[in-house]
C-alpha cells in the first residue's frame, strides 16, 4: 500500500459531509470502506476513509469546496468495473460514488440525442434508447454493470467500436464539477463544434482527474435492423491475426471483429458452464465476426465473401450463429473472458493497441516475451481495432506492481508495442497500473503539457491524484 501524504480527514469534515448529502449517504464503516477499496484491477485494494454518495451536482460542488480547502484527496467512482485502477482510492481520503445519480434525463428523438446522469448502467441506457429505435453503440464487456459516467471518464470502447467508434465519438456535451467546486458545461448540444478548445473531448478519457462528470449528452444513431454473426476457428494465432486486416483491405467493415485465443475460450466455457462452442482439436484461435445493417441480403453476401477470404488463412469449419439465442451465447462467452481468466489466475490485464496490420507481430511478440520472462498469457480482444487484451499469469504474482520481473517484462512488451507504432491502452485507461510506463510512449514535453493541464483544473492536486502520472 502507498504511504499517503494527505492530512487526515477529521470528524468535523465527516459531519459537514453528512449535512451536505444526508447522514445516511456518508459511510465510514469497515464493510463499506472495504467494498469501495477495489475495482476490477488485478487484486488491488486501498481503503478510502469515507464513502459519500451524493445525489446532486450542487452536493458534489460543496464537497469539493471542502476537500479543496483542506487538501483532502478525492477519488471518483462509477460502478467500479475499471481495469486500470482509476477508481482505487490509493491515497485514502474521500471516495465519491455516483451510484445515486442514475436518471436518464431526456431522450431527444427530434435531434437523436440523450442526456443522462453518470450513474446509469450502460446497458440500461442502450435499452432505453433502443425502445425508440435508436442506437448508442459503445458496449464495453461490462455493459451490464458499468456506468455511463465511468465509460466517458475512461473513453471506453467495446466490440462495436470497430465500425461505430468509441465513447468519445458520441459525447457532445458534459456537465462537470471542477475540483475547486465550480460547475461548468464543456460545450453545446450540437454535432459540429469549432468553438474554442474542445473541453468536452479533454474531459472524455481524463480518468476522473480533471472533474466529476455529472451530466452527459450523447448523440445517437438509428438502430440497424439486422446483424449476422459467425465464429471462425484458425489453426494458428498468427494466421487469425493476419486475416483481420485482410478483411478490411477487401472492403468490409464488420460491426464486430473479435479475437479469442483458444485458452480464452476454454477458460470462459468452463467458467460459464457452456458447451455452446465445441473446441475442435488443432484450433489455436477464433475470430468472432459480426456484420450489421438494414439489408439482410447484402449482409449475407458480405458474410459469404468474408468466409471465402478467410479460407486463404487456414481456417477450419465456420460456425454461423443462426438465431438470437446462439448469438447471445456467443457474445456472452466473449464478454466474460476477462472475468473468467482473472479467476483462473490471469490477474494482470494489458490493453495494448497497435495499427491493425501489426497485430500478427504483436501476438508473436507476446508469446516470445512470455518464454523469455516466464509468464503465461492469454490473448483476446478487439482485433479489428488492433486492440489486444493480454492477460498474464505468473506463479506467485497477483499484482503487476509486486514483481520486479513482471514490471521488466511489461516494459519489454510496451517497448515492442511502441516499436510497432502502437500505445499502452486502447480503452481501459492508464490509471494506477500503467502510469510507470508512460515514459515509453511520451517524452518529457508531452508529459509536462499533461501535468500543466491537470494543474489548471486542479491546482491543489486533490482529484484522483497520482493517476495517469505521478
Ligand atoms: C473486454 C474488456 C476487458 O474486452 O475490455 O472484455
Ligand atoms: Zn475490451
Amino acid at each position: 500500500m502507498e504511504v499517503s501524504t494527505k492530512p487526515s480527514l477529521n470528524l468535523q469534515h465527516i459531519k459537514t459531509f453528512k449535512t451536505i448529502v444526508g447522514e445516511q449517504f456518508v459511510f465510514v464503516d469497515e464493510e463499506n470502506l472495504y467494498k469501495y477499496s477495489h475495482d476490477e484491477t488485478e487484486n488491488l485494494h486501498y481503503l478510502p476513509e469515507v464513502v459519500i454518495k451524493p445525489r446532486t451536482v450542487e452536493e458534489i460542488s460543496e464537497i469539493f469546496k471542502i476537500c479543496n480547502q483542506y487538501k483532502i484527496p478525492v477519488t471518483p467512482r462509477g460502478a467500479g468495473t475499471g481495469l486500470s485502477g482509476g477508481a482505487l482510492p490509493h491515497l485514502g481520503g474521500v471516495l465519491i460514488s455516483t451510484e445515486r445519480m442514475n436518471s436518464i434525463l431526456n431522450i431527444d428523438e427530434r435531434n437523436l440525442q440523450v442526456t443522462t446522469e453518470p450513474g446509469v448502467i450502460t446497458e440500461v441506457l442502450q435499452n432505453e434508447v433502443k425502445e425508440k429505435g435508436l442506437f448508442y453503440p459503445p458496449d464495453p464487456s461490462s455493459r451490464g454493470s458499468c456506468f455511463i459516467g465511468g465509460n466517458v471518464a475512461e473513453n471506453s470502447g467495446g466490440p462495436k467500436a470497430v465500425k461505430y467508434g468509441v465513447v468519445k465519438d458520441y459525447v457532445i456535451n458534459l456537465e462537470v464539477v471542477l475540483p475547486t467546486g465550480e460547475i461548468i458545461w464543456t460545450g453545446a448540444n450540437v454535432l459540429k463544434n469549432s468553438t474554442g478548445y474542445n473541453l468536452t473531448q479533454l474531459i472524455t478519457g481524463s480518468e476522473g482527474t480533471l472533474g466529476i462528470i455529472t451530466k452527459i449528452v450523447l448523440r445517437l444513431i438509428p438502430l440497424p435492423m439486422y446483424d449476422l454473426l459467425m465464429l471462425v476457428p484458425f489453426r494458428s494465432l498468427e494466421k487469425a491475426s493476419e486475416a483481420v486486416s485482410a478483411i478490411f483491405r477487401a472492403g468490409y467493415t464488420p460491426s464486430g471483429l473479435e479475437l479469442m485465443e483458444i485458452d480464452a475460450l476454454s477458460i470462459v466455457s468452463k467458467f460459464v458452464d457452456s458447451t455452446a462452442i465445441p473446441v475442435t482439436e488443432g484450433t489455436a484461435a477464433h475470430l468472432i465476426i459480426e456484420v450489421d445493417g438494414n439489408h439482410l441480403e447484402t449482409l449475407m453476401q458480405d458474410m459469404e465473401a468474408i468466409s471465402e477470404l478467410l479460407n486463404l488463412y487456414d481456417c477450419g469449419e465456420i460456425y454461423f450463429a443462426d438465431n438470437a439465442t446462439q448469438k447471445a451465447e456467443l457474445w456472452k462467452l466473449r464478454r466474460r473472458v476477462a472475468e473468467a481468466a482473472k479467476i483462473d489466475g490471469y490477474t494482470i490485464e494489458e490493453d495494448t493497441v497497435v495499427p491493425r496490420a501489426e497485430l500478427p507481430a504483436l501476438v508473436n511478440g507476446v508469446k516470445e516475451l512470455g518464454k523469455q520472462f516466464g509468464f503465461e498469457s492469454v490473448c483476446y480482444g478487439h482485433a479489428g481495432d488492433g486492440n489486444l487484451h493480454i492477460r498474464i499469469k505468473k506463479e506467485g504474482t497477483e499484482n503487476s506492481q509486486d514483481d520486479p520481473e513482471i514490471i521488466q517484462s511489461l516494459r519489454a512488451l510496451f517497448t515492442l508495442v511502441k516499436k510497432l507504432g502502437g500505445t499502452l491502452s486502447g480503452e481501459h485507461g492508464i490509471g494506477l497500473v500503467q502510469k510507470s510506463f508512460m515514459d515509453i510512449v511520451f517524452d518529457k514535453t508531452q508529459l509536462q503539457l499533461m501535468r500543466g493541464i491537470k494543474k489548471v483544473f486542479d491546482p491543489n492536486n486533490i482529484l484522483n491524484a497520482g493517476k495517469i502520472f505521478d
